[in-house]
């Protein structure tokens, strides 16, 4: 494939509605992905959006705005809830989803800080922030459009492989996989957080519409499992297959495992 180009694949997998999209580059992949959260805010401006951090949003975060400061989007209405957040962590620690976000988005766009939420990393009682958190988002009807990542393991948000899908926003202890995963952006592995809280799977699952981006040759076992497998919460992104309305967008190293990648 060359960079810029954009290739839909057909999965075989009947049971999932999910459309997929393999980017020649992870240049191409976050334009595609800037343009379809884009242009779902241009029809709705005052709109719901749910928010991912990782390195694999990066781009997209960097297209959007642009796009906003060629006047192509506008965010001044927009309100975001992030999916997650180190617990406990001071906000203003550079590793705080908050801080990434303000650097990676909110910074760099005309939203109104006051309408970007993200859990709050010291909450004194975690039980009540979680709740608030998933009130606050019914309350304004739901999600709009929920952007992933994906980890290594499958998971999205901080929702790891176990026995469950847990429904609402919750706290989590991370495994040792993504304590691993993530300690690529700390000092030490010793530094990264015990645990989280996360939106749960039915924060995603309600969401109206779900735009997942991965790149790189490590999420290629994770999107296979997700795409090609079987519904299991060992693999939480799995859970997808059942949403109405997801994108998948995705470089040609985490397709490389897809059988549909392999037909092309
Ligand atoms: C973290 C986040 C996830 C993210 C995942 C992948 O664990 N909680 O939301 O999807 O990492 O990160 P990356 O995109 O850096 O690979």
């Amino acid at each position: 494939m060359n960079a810029n180009e954009i290739k839909a694949l057909e999965l075989s997998n009947k049971r999932s509605g999910v459309k997929v999209f393999v980017a020649g580059s992870y240049e191409a992949l976050s334009k595609k992905a800037a343009s379809i959260v884009a242009g779902a805010i241009n029809n709705k401006p005052s709109f719901l959006l749910g928010l991912a951090t990782g390195t694999s949003p990066i781009g997209l975060y960097e297209e959007l705005a642009n796009l906003n400061h060629e006047g192509r989007v506008d965010f001044s209405e927009v309100t975001t809830y992030n999916l997650d957040e180190y617990y406990p962590i001071d906000p203003a620690n550079d590793q705080s989803y908050r801080y990434f976000m303000n650097k990676h988005l909110f910074n760099n766009i005309n939203i109104d800080m006051n309408r970007t939420h993200v859990l709050f990393g010291q909450a004194p009682d975690w039980k009540v922030e979680c709740a608030e958190y998933d009130k606050a988002i019914a309350e304004q009807g739901g999600i709009d459009l929920q952007v992933l990542g994906i980890g290594n393991n499958g998971h999205i948000g901080f929702n790891e492989p176990g026995r469950d899908f847990i429904w609402g926003t919750h706290r989590v202890e991370l495994t040792e996989s993504t304590i691993e995963a993530n300690s690529r952006l700390f000092n030490s592995a010793d530094e990264v957080p015990r645990a989280a809280l996360s939106m749960g799977i039915g924060n995603i699952m309600c969401a109206k519409q779900v735009v997942l981006v991965a790149n790189g040759p490590k999420k290629a076992q994770a999107i296979k499992d997700a795409l090609e497998g079987e519904i299991s919460p060992y693999c939480q992104a799995s859970i997808l297959q059942l949403h109405p309305n997801v994108t998948f967008i995705i470089d040609e190293e985490a397709a490389s495992m897809l059988d549909a990648y392999k037909a092309l």
